[in-house]
Parts: C-alpha cells; structure tokens; sequence
C-alpha cells in the first residue's frame, strides 16, 4: 500500500464540487478533509496538521476571504489555493494574488488543478526559506498577534531562545501573554515534540510545590504512599513553566537553584540525584528585585533564573497593537457564538484604543466576547461596558482635589447666608472653630 501523501482540506458550499475535488485528490493519494463551512474548516485547521487548504470564495456567512485572512495570520506557512467561479471578483482576486495565494476557476480539469496543487505546495517549501531571510512584518507569530515595536522585539527574542535550552526568565503585567509567550519558545522551536509543562507556583500550597516539583519517595510524609515523580520529571527532555515563581518557599528556591546549576532533582525523602534535562521559562508579574531587597527571594537564582529576560509591555504601551486583536478575537467570536464575521464600527474601535488597559489582553478578550455575544452583526460602543465609556467622556479639567470642590461649597454657602459664619457652620454641620479653619487655611 502507497502511504497518503499531504494533508489537504477543502472549503466550498457546494457538496458537488467537494466530491469533486475530493475524488480527484484521493486519485493522487492525497489525504482529503472536507468542510462545507468556514466554521467546520477551522474547525479541523485547529485539530489537524494541514498542508494545503482550497477554498471558495463565495459561501454563505463567513466568506473565503475571512477565511484566507484568519489562515494568514494563524497559520502563516500554510499554502491557499482559491477555487472560484466567479471572475467577477477578479479586483479581488488581483489582491489576494499579489500576496501568496494561487487560484483556480471553475470550471477546471484535472489536469489544471494538478498544475495548481503542484504550484502551492512546491512554492510553499520555497516560501518557508524566503520568510526565513526576509525581515518583512508580520502580524502573527504562531497564537501571538501584534505588529507593534514591542511585541516585535518580544519574537525576536523567541526567535533566538527557541532551539537552545536556556533558562527564560518573562516579565509583565497580568494579561499581556507571559504563558503564550513561554508556549510559543516551546511549540515554535525544535523540542516542540517533547512534553510543555506549566505549574503555577502561586495555585499549589507551599508545603506541597516540593514534593510536586521535584517528586517524592514512599514515606517522605504522610500520604506519600508510593514513589513518584514530579513536574520536573514529566517535562523532561522538553519544557517547565514556572509561572508565579515569586510564590515558591526559600526551601524551593534552593533546590531549584540546584536544578539550573547541577542540572538534577532530588525527589523529597530521597538523598540519590536524578539528572534531568529541561528547559526552564520562569514568570512573575511581581518585582523579584524588591523581594530580593526583603531577603525573600534569592539573589543567586534570580541570576541563574534571567540568562534571557523577556518584559512584555503592557497593551496601553503598544495600542498599534489593539486593532489587530480585536480582529482576532472578533473572528474566534463571531465563528464560535454567530457563524459569521463580526465586524465592529470605528467610533467603539476608537473607545477601546483610549482606554488603559489594566487587564491588558485578557481584559480586551473578554470585553469582545460579550461584545459579540450582545451585538447583531456589528459591535458598537452600546455593546461595550458602561466604564469604557465614562472613560472617553470625562476630561481631565473636571477632575479636581476634594480641597478645591470643599472651598467653593463654602464660598457658596458663605454667599448664600450673607457671610453669617454660625448660620454656614450650622448648614456645612460643623462647628465654627473648624469653619474659622478651614477659611484660614
Ligand atoms: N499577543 C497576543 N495575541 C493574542 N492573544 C493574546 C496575546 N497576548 C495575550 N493573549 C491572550 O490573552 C490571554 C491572557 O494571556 P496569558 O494567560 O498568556 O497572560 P499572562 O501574562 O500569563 O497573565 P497572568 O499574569 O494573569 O497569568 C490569553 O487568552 C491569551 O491567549
Ligand atoms: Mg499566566
């Protein structure tokens, strides 16, 4: 038996000409994933490696371009081939074939669509060593969205980190993707086959992140029944995350500093080494140098810990980058709640670009969302939470010192009772001594 070639999935509303396409690709031996929505193909572009999609362009709801679009940015190295019939759209088209997309019209033979499978999938290994050289921007780096300066010096040094083993120490607020950026070093990068294993040091109680880290033999402690490993164990020859490392004991930090200098882990209850071989990325969103002040955090570790650092802005410090995820996460929204393509007006697009962001992206992701559960077809600033909107409506003039508003409703109660001291204090309820004062002061 022949073994299946590529991965090809299939987009168009028209089931004829699924069967089609499907049974002329079958015929090369191809491997054939059908969808007859942009739903269900992102759907399988989620769960399935694909080597080459096809795809119409006009299909009810979500259309081939947003399709085309949503691939680009999620799945830059994957080749497009458009199926069309119709050659009104050609203005279109013309766009879509300057950028890196072939077509196809219907109605084609086999032979055509041989030439144009043959073309996408050759000029898609030839484009993978052309992107590698080139510094042209993109706007996504595997789930990382954003074409700011910020985040492009954040993929740079992804870039660098990814195929070596060294520790990786990230940085910033909650919200801004410290635990994509760690998942990004891992799955971009060449150990991405070995095992990604995130603990949150903050979530596990103190008395157990030991045993849970490093493992423990049987009788260590009460309950410890059997011997078993730990997160170090199981990450092995891949990646550990230690998101939250501030929360880990003094007890921890030392044993850890044992890991990155001696590269072992010593199972708690047990006094024989293990060697292990992880890449350890460390995260923290408080301030490990002020902690290290307070002598609650060691200094040698924090030096083993950040051989690379990584700080990712805050999303207020890189707003280039609001629009691009808002796209983003009105696409996964829209599909996911509407079966189509939310769109969002530029009035709500401009409240979101003011406001500051103190959730950073988790926040933005959570308010388009709702958004899109709440709205018809287009989210506008009715769909946005009440505080948004105070934001853009207040000026900064208005805001004064409690002192200042106190005076003036003195000086107007003073008017109002012709200057009569006691008859003011009676009406501000405080005494005359206070209200001689505060006239003084
Ligand atoms: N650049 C980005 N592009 C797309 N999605 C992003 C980006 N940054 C963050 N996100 C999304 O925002 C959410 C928060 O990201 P993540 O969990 O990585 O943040 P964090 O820094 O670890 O936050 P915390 O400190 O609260 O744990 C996730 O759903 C993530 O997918
Ligand atoms: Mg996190």
């Amino acid at each position: 038996m022949q073994l299946l070639k590529e991965n090809i999935l299939i987009v168009d509303d028209d089931v004829n000409i699924l069967e089609l396409l499907q049974r002329h690709l079958q015929s090369w031996n191809y491997h054939v994933f059908k969808a007859i929505s942009v739903k269900e193909a992102v759907s399988i572009l989620r769960d399935t490696k694909i080597d080459l999609l096809i795809t119409d362009l006009k299909m009810p709801e979500v259309n081939g371009f947003e399709l085309i679009k949503f691939v680009s940015e999620h799945y830059p190295k994957l080749p497009k081939l458009v199926v069309t019939g119709y050659p009104s759209v050609q203005g279109s088209l013309a766009a879509i074939k300057s950028g890196v997309v072939d077509y196809l019209t219907k109605p084609f033979t086999k032979v055509e669509l041989k030439t144009a499978l043959d073309k996408s999938l050759s000029a898609s290994s030839a484009k993978l060593v052309h992107s590698k050289n080139s510094s042209e921007k993109k706007q996504a780096y595997g789930e990382i969205i954003g074409n700011s300066e910020k985040i492009n010096e954040v993929i740079q040094v992804i870039e660098r980190v990814k195929d070596n083993k060294a520790t990786v120490f990230i940085k910033g607020e909650s919200g801004t993707g410290k635990e994509l950026v760690a998942r990004a070093i891992h799955y971009q990068g060449k150990f991405s086959r070995a095992p990604f294993v995130a603990v949150n040091c903050g979530a596990i109680p103190e008395n157990l992140l030991e045993a849970e880290l490093f493992g423990y033999m049987k009788g260590a402690f009460t309950g410890a029944e059997t011997n078993r490993g730990g997160f170090f164990q199981a990450a092995n020859g891949g990646t550990i995350f230690l998101d939250e490392i501030g929360n880990a004991s003094l007890t921890v930090q030392s044993r850890l500093l044992r890991v990155l200098q001696e590269k072992e882990v010593v199972r708690v209850g047990s006094a024989k080494a293990e060697k292990i071989d992880v890449r350890i990325i460390a995260a923290t969103n408080s301030d490990l140098r002020d902690m290290i002040q307070k002598q609650i955090f060691r200094e040698d570790l924090f030096y083993r810990l950040t051989v690379v650092e990584i700080e990712i802005a805050p999303l207020r410090e890189r707003k280039d980058d609001i629009a691009l995820l808002v796209d983003k996460f009105l696409f996964k929204y829209g599909v996911e709640y509407k079966d189509r393509f939310i769109q969002i007006s530029p009035e709500a697009l401009t409240v979101l670009e003011r406001y500051n962001w103190p959730g950073n992206i988790r926040e933005l992701e959570n308010i388009i969302q709702r958004a899109v559960i709440m709205c018809d077809k287009i989210v506008d600033i009715e769909h946005l939470p009440d505080y948004l909107k105070y934001v853009l409506n207040f000026s900064s003039e208005e805001l004064v010192p409690l002192k200042v508003i106190e005076k003036q409703y003195i000086e107007k109660v003073l008017r109002a009772t012709c200057n009569n001291k006691t008859k003011a204090a009676k009406i501000l309820q405080i005494d005359r001594k206070t209200l001689r004062n505060k006239l003084s002061e």
